[in-house]
């Protein structure tokens, strides 16, 4: 049975009432991983030994103490946030105070409570940084921040070093800019080990426009000489069907981060299905609030899972193009101000120009790339000389 029969077939059989509640008894991680996560083929004997060459072989340093180690949780506590897919410190803490207050029927002060224990916890277990820090600390700190190849070197050039972990880099672009080749090129370089541009980790592709194509995965895995059966068996995909199920995915993610090892989640594209669902002046707000949830959940589970993050978004299309500026991203200033590092990409001729926009340190310029059977890859020698356009 293919995974959107199991999802019909799912869904027939789930009482009627909103998504939400349709979806509360997949709470069970057991019945959730072929709902939410798809692996695209599953491990014969030959590929899981194929896998144990190149499958990541050290765990992002997450904490997976359990909640009710915290103060104040009692086992009641306890089994509500366990239904809400809350299991342990760091999920509590990725949590937004509202989304933990109705996870245990609580007010808000309660659940802000909870999740500011949950903070000074993995404070204390050095999983996060205490809320003064000298600079120097930071400075420390981000030396061992770690990056993933795009397997472009111009692009990684543009990105001082390539993508980073705990940060939300968004390329957005127009339609056959290549964000969906970035993204599949990324799947492939985080499972190589580190001396070449990977960090040994697995992937979850959040696809909520239907264009993950494993058969991409393995044509670039192969252009560039790995063995595609382990890279495939290396990238978790999540088929958001709207907005609400995208959310949902991104919630349930903790228990997939800790049993897959997951050390980059992409989200292709983040802002399509709000864009869809709210039309017109009305439902603006409630669009952009609902929008900022869900970008600030992203920033999260980059920065407490130590993981990169990279979503992807659209250019204003006609008839907005007409009036404002047609190289502006979708999603307003909430997914302005809330991705770390944002990639304009566009087309030129045959090739693609990224350029560096609103980063807290990378200079503002350009860097050429082009679409090949390696995904993403530098332009031939020729035109490199073009590399750098400010
Ligand atoms: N095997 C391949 N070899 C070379 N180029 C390819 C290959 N597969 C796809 N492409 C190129 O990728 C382009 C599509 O890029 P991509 O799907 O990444 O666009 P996108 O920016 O995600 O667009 P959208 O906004 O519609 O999602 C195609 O126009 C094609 O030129
Ligand atoms: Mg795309």
């Amino acid at each position: 049975m293919s995974f959107l029969e199991l999802n019909v077939q799912r869904r027939k059989s789930q009482p009627s009432g909103s998504l939400k509640a349709a979806f509360k008894n997949l709470n069970n991680p057991a019945t959730m991983v072929p709902f939410l996560f798809k692996v695209p083929r599953e491990k014969d004997e030959q590929s899981k030994e194929a896998e144990s060459n190149t499958s990541p072989k050290v765990s992002p340093p997450v904490s997976d103490i359990e909640i009710d180690e915290l103060e104040g949780i009692g086992p009641a506590t306890k089994e509500k946030l366990n239904n809400a897919g809350i299991l342990t410190v760091t999920d509590l803490a990725v949590k937004s105070p509202s989304e933990v207050a109705e996870a245990i029927g609580s007010d808000l002060a309660r659940a802000v409570e909870l999740c500011g224990k949950a903070r000074i916890k993995l404070v204390e277990l050095h999983y996060l940084d205490d809320d003064f820090v000298p600079a120097s600390e930071i400075y420390k700190k981000r030396k061992a921040i770690e990056r993933i190849s795009t397997g472009s070197k111009n692009l990684d050039d543009l990105l001082a070093g390539g993508i980073e972990s705990q940060a939300v880099t968004e390329f957005y672009g127009e339609f056959g800019s290549g964000k969906t080749q970035i993204c599949h090129t990324l799947c492939v370089m985080v499972q190589q080990p580190k001396e070449q541009g990977g960090l040994s980790g697995t992937v979850v592709y959040i696809d909520t426009e239907n264009t993950f194509r494993p058969e991409r995965i393995v044509g670039i895995a192969q252009a560039r000489g790995y063995d595609p059966d382990p890279v495939l068996n290396g990238i978790i995909v999540a088929k958001a069907y709207n907005s609400s199920h995208q959310e949902l995915i991104l919630g349930e993610l903790g228990a997939r981060v800790r049993e897959f090892r997951v050390r980059l989640v992409i989200v292709d594209s983040a802002v399509a299905h709000y864009r869809a669902e709210f039309l017109g002046r009305g439902t603006l707000s409630e669009r952009q609030q609902r929008l900022n949830k869900f970008m600030h959940a992203l920033v999260r589970t980059a920065e407490i899972y130590n993981l990169a993050v990279v979503a992807t978004n659209q250019v204003q299309s006609s008839p907005d193009t007409f009036f404002g500026d047609p190289t502006k991203a979708t999603g307003g200033h909430v997914v302005a101000h809330t991705s770390t590092y944002r990639v304009y990409v566009r087309k030129t001729g045959k090739n693609r120009v990224a350029r560096m926009v609103d980063s807290p340190y990378h200079p503002e310029r350009e860097a050429l790339f082009v679409l090949d059977e390696k995904g993403i890859d530098d332009p031939p020698e020729e035109s490199s000389s073009r590399r750098r356009v400010t």
